[in-house]
């Protein structure tokens, strides 16, 4: 089973949508697919989940009530089911969604903030291990072929807990100089974690993905130069580049109308650079 986690310290580079992407393309092919949410802000489970609002909390996102939860049955059981429950030792049910072959688990936001809270002497043995823990148990492993766990724009534990989990890391990020600096914050947590793997089991870098790049703007030429000719990167560095498009925006509501990317016309760029984004990603599995 792969666990692809999708990190950047930096907020707004495209994390939620590339893991969206990358969900209903491999969901497509017939990958049993399973995303969790890590993000209090919970945008990609408002994607495959209709979320309901906690009215005493103005931030608080919560998951619905799962469809095959009964009262009678589950006394014990609140009947929601969210990717904070991986850390309180919960139930943990994962919702079906509109793809057969994905499922989602949502994110709970009250119940997120409050993990990223835990004290740090604590926080080794109450999160830093617990998707990894969870993720190695033998049902998860025969449910699933591919994890993707969407992460929050920080470094914190529930972050770290992502790429301990994961067998790969994809890290997005626009050509402007605040992303790229989250860049290398990211390379450097990923080598602290490489520092303590088995060598057997390592953890790749699937791709460093430039995305919402505008062509003809300076800035953004000249930052994809400087990453291709930093040696240390350049093999990470996908050759496919997605640009700053509407339809990214356009089929990012629940009800948009097409859903997804890839019900676009097959002539339309933003469909053929997804594509071929997850494609690179497909064939970098495939190796
Ligand atoms: N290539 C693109 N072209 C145009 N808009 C895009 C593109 N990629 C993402 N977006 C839009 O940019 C916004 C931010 O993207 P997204 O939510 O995926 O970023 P994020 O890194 O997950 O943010 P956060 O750090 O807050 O979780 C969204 O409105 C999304 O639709
Ligand atoms: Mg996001």
């Amino acid at each position: 089973m792969r666990v692809a986690a999708i990190v950047q310290n930096k907020g707004g580079v495209g994390k939620t949508t590339i893991t969206k992407i990358l969900a209903e393309y491999f969901a497509r092919e017939g990958w049993r697919v399973l995303a969790i949410d890590l993000d209090a802000q919970c945008n990609l489970s408002r994607r495959f989940v209709c979320m309901e609002y906690d009215r005493s909390d103005p931030d608080g996102v919560l998951p619905p009530t799962h469809p095959d939860f009964d009262e009678k049955e589950n006394s014990q059981w609140s009947g929601r089911s969210s990717s904070a429950d991986i850390y309180f030792d919960g139930e943990c049910y994962p919702y079906p969604t509109s793809w057969e072959t994905l499922l989602a688990l949502p994110g709970h936001g009250p119940k997120l903030r409050q993990i990223e809270l835990v004290r740090a002497d604590e926080v080794r043995s109450s999160v830093h291990n617990r998707l990894r823990e969870f993720l190695s148990l033998g049902e998860v492993q025969e449910a699933f072929d591919l994890v993707l766990v969407d992460t929050a724009p920080a470094k914190g534990p529930l972050t770290v807990s992502a790429v301990r989990a994961a067998t790969d890391l994809i890290i997005p990020t626009t050509l402007e100089p605040q992303p790229v600096e989250g860049l290398y914050g990211m390379l450097q947590l990923w080598r602290r974690e490489q520092n303590t793997r088995d060598p057997a089991r390592p953890l790749r870098i699937a791709a460093i993905q430039p995305n919402m790049v505008r062509q003809g703007v300076a800035l953004h030429e000249g930052t994809l130069e400087s990453l291709q000719r930093d040696e240390a990167l350049a093999s990470m560095l996908s050759p496919v580049i997605l640009h700053q498009r509407v339809a990214f925006a356009e089929t990012d509501h629940p009800e948009a109308k097409p859903t997804s990317l890839f019900d676009l016309a097959s002539r339309n760029p933003a469909r053929r650079e997804v594509i071929s984004f997850c494609q690179h990603i497909e064939s970098q599995w495939r190796k």
